[in-house]
């Protein structure tokens, strides 16, 4: 038996443009992520999310599915465009009653809501303004910030800034199979900037409206392996680190944009500016100190040297076990990462505010969803993040990821991620046995 310190805050985690649907109801204007997934080409067989799980409508049967489940907390996200349909000024007050009464139900649940201000639904209008890459988008970041906590700030204390920021920088303007889809390493690199600074204004923000605020960032990491001894190897998995972590946890620790990268992407041209978006006191907004350190994991990287420094490729492991993402399953660089962040950054607090698997299992004939790999992905990684405990991790918290199965972006439907299943022509949702595996280990506060 595995027991998880007292007080430990089991949930479950979702983004409001993958569960939502309701596209353009109540006064929701167009995000980037409507406008990407209408884009032909874009998406898998041109999946949107304009109805998804349906959740705008269905709601109060989701927090009484979380509350069957004996969720203690609910990651959940808000959508720019619902609460601010311009971008900036002109608040949408339907847009927040939705969130306040979905607030007001958790509460009554015993749940413990858990927005993140961003999780990727930048409004069309700031994206015709330029977007991330522009400065301009952080002041109506920071208006988003400033009308959701006065609103619901009186019964939500956990707040996040942003959800992985390397995804709406990098994989979006650089890399470019997510909204707006750019292939620009300067936009990527300013775009990278501006989140960063929008989260330490909008933390500061929420901290000047809600008086208990506790304010933290969602931050997803892919540890890199060597893929041998060699120096070269080792080079390699060096960059993955400094382009995918150590970018984006530096300045948030104060420590700067990483020196070595700064000197990479200056030599390899990517950089052909040098850092000329950050300005005087940037740097230390950006450092503001975190309530709590979000940490989002799924796999890891097999960083190998290649000509061109192809610094997203990772070698596959012949053998191991792979999701139906093609993603790795590898606990043990789980356990590797909390102890890294501990040892090296010193958080206050960290939660793991993603964890989770893509597998397809649906309901057989008898309506039950036996999703065995599920169970034995949580179960080892939920094994992982104890043994960081028991080295002193200052683990407070675990958000599986996804409570419902959704739209997973670019992938359109075709990834399973949740602990309970949706069968999207009827939206009938069913409890996959991980779920009833997930509500022992919360009833237990650990694992048999
Ligand atoms: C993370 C995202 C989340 C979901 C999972 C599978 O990168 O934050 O929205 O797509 O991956």
């Amino acid at each position: 038996m595995i027991t998880f310190p007292a007080g430990f805050i089991w949930g479950a985690a979702t983004s409001a443009y993958q569960i939502e649907g309701a596209w353009n109801v109540d006064g929701r204007t167009p995000s980037i992520w409507d406008t990407f997934s209408h884009t032909p080409g874009k998406t898998k067989n041109g999946e949107t999310g304009d109805v998804a799980c349906d959740h705008y409508h269905r709601w109060p049967e989701d927090v009484a599915l979380m509350q069957q489940i004996g969720l203690k907390a609910y990651r959940f996200s808000v959508s720019w465009p619902r609460i601010l349909p311009d971008g900036r000024g002109r608040i949408n007050q339907k847009g927040l009653d939705f969130y306040g009464r979905l607030v007001d139900a958790l509460l009554e649940a015993d749940i413990i809501p858990m927005p993140t201000l961003y999780h990727w639904e930048l409004p069309q209008t700031l994206q015709e303004e330029g977007g991330w890459p522009a400065r301009g988008v952080v002041g109506p970041f920071v208006e988003l910030a400033d009308a959701v906590s006065r609103a619901l700030g009186d019964r939500v204390s956990q707040w996040m800034t942003h959800n992985e920021p390397w995804c709406t920088s990098f994989l979006s303007h650089q890399i470019g199979v997510h909204a707006p889809g750019w292939q620009d390493w300067p936009a990527a690199f300013a775009a990278a900037h501006h989140v960063l600074l929008s989260h330490g204004l909008a933390a500061a923000q929420i901290r000047a409206n809600v008086a208990n605020a506790a304010v933290g960032i969602a931050i997803n990491f892919e540890p890199a392996t060597p893929a041998s001894d060699s120096p070269e190897d080792y080079h390699a998995a060096r960059l993955w680190d400094g382009y995918f972590s150590r970018w984006f946890v530096d300045p948030l620790f104060g420590r700067l944009y990483p020196a070595d990268m700064v000197d990479h992407y200056s030599r390899s041209g990517k950089l052909p500016d040098g850092l000329d978006f950050v300005q005087e006191g940037d740097m230390a907004t950006i450092a503001a100190p975190l309530d709590f350190f979000g940490v989002n994991y799924y796999t890891r990287h097999i960083a190998q040297a290649s000509e061109n420094l192809d610094e997203y490729r990772s070698l596959p492991n012949p053998g191991a076990e792979y999701t139906d993402m093609g993603w790795e399953v590898h606990p043990d660089s789980f356990y590797r990462l909390l102890n890294r962040l501990h040892f090296e950054y010193r958080p206050r607090k960290i939660y793991v505010t993603e964890n989770g698997c893509s597998y397809p299992e649906g309901p057989d004939g008898d309506g039950r969803v036996a999703d065995k790999r599920r169970i034995a992905y949580l179960r080892s990684h939920l094994e992982a993040a104890h043994r960081a405990i028991q080295n002193g991790v200052p683990l407070a918290g675990y958000l599986q990821w996804s409570l419902l199965d959704n739209y997973e972006w670019a992938h359109g439907y075709s990834q399973r991620f949740g602990i309970v299943h949706v069968d999207y022509a009827t939206q009938k949702r069913t409890l996959k046995d991980s779920a009833l595996w997930y509500k022992d280990v919360i009833t237990r506060n650990g694992l048999s």
